[in-house]
């Protein structure tokens, strides 16, 4: 199995460094458009794999034809948001740099699924979905996972135990949880804790300047389901194309992740409320998709 990274950064290097200690890989590949940041992780993963008594072949660098043959490739690349910098000119630039990533694995690993984290999330993956025209399935995103993990941890904090919850929508704002098909033991106050599961990734940024190792984990719990054909149902997004009533555009719904990539979309019976707020991140996006030209 061949995993590759486009985006060596801090969610890219974590992400491989998760993926290394869980995974049985036989080639990881890195590529950043800064060569030496690509290069000196994939030598300080190659120590660390060999440091765990396992071995894969770990190279880096800025040439993309080192992806040629991976089953898989992360996208990680592109900009945070800078002083100054408004959403829209984040957005215009990070998709800027999807058309480049989609060009290079188009013309160098045509064949490999593609797993989109770079934000704003739902919008990249419709870029990089459309920049490919691959098909659906192969072009995925990671949002959703990683706000329901986020929501699990809020759910713990106050005292309750989630048995089975998850998050929908963008993986912004307009996120929402369908309490309707919630499972939590525990009196615990649901609306708190998904109010708070929206602000929490800022007040982790505020502190510490980036998040990366809840993504870095919700990144491998995806790749494993792939590489390994695991069929587990995980929040992710997806071009819809009809499902839930929506179409043309990119947005978290749970989804069974198998050797295909997105195997199937999960329709739930949502009730009325849900529907109008999956709607609503839709009609958000799409809004933001055509800022955008698309
Ligand atoms: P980072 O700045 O540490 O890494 C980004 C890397 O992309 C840099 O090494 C940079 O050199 C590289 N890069 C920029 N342009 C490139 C290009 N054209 N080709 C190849 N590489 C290029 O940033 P970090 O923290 O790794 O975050 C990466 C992205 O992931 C950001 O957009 C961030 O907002 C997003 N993110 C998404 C999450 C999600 O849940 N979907 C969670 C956390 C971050």
């Amino acid at each position: 199995m061949k995993l590759g990274f486009v985006g060596a950064g801090r969610i890219g290097s974590t992400t491989a460094f998760t993926c290394i200690q869980h995974l049985d890989l036989d080639e990881v590949v890195l590529v950043d458009i800064v060569e030496d940041l690509a290069v000196g992780e994939a030598m300080d993963l190659s120590h660390a794999i060999v440091g765990l008594d396992k071995y894969a072949k770990i190279v880096g660098g800025s040439d993309y034809s080192l992806l040629k043959g991976c089953d898989l490739i992360v996208v990680s690349a592109g900009l945070a948001r800078k002083p100054g910098m408004t959403r829209l000119d984040l957005a215009k630039k990070n998709a800027e740099i999807m058309r480049s990533v989609a060009k290079n694995i188009v013309k160098h690993a045509s064949d490999s699924k593609i797993l989109v984290v770079t934000n704003p999330l739902d919008v990249m993956t419709y870029v990089m979905w459309k920049e490919t025209g691959k098909d659906r399935r192969e072009v995925f995103g990671m949002g959703s996972l990683l706000d329901t993990v986020r929501l699990k941890e809020r759910i713990i904090a106050l005292g309750g135990k989630p048995r089975r919850i998850f998050m929908m929508g963008e993986h912004g704002d307009s996120m929402f949880c369908p309490k309707s098909l919630a499972e939590v033991e525990g009196e615990v106050d649901l609306d708190r804790a998904i109010e708070e599961t929206r602000g929490v990734a800022m007040e982790v940024i505020k502190r510490k300047g980036a998040t990366f190792y809840a993504p870095a984990v919700c990144i491998y719990r995806m790749v494993k389901a792939v590489l390994e054909d695991t069929k587990e149902e995980i929040p992710t997004s997806v071009v819809l194309q009809g499902e839930y009533g929506i179409s043309d555009v990119a947005l978290g719904v749970p989804a069974i992740l198998g050797r295909d990539g997105v195997e199937r979309i999960v329709e739930y019976d949502l009730t009325d409320e849900e529907k109008a707020m999956l709607m609503k991140s839709a009609e958000i996006l799409k809004e933001r998709l055509k800022e955008l030209g698309y």
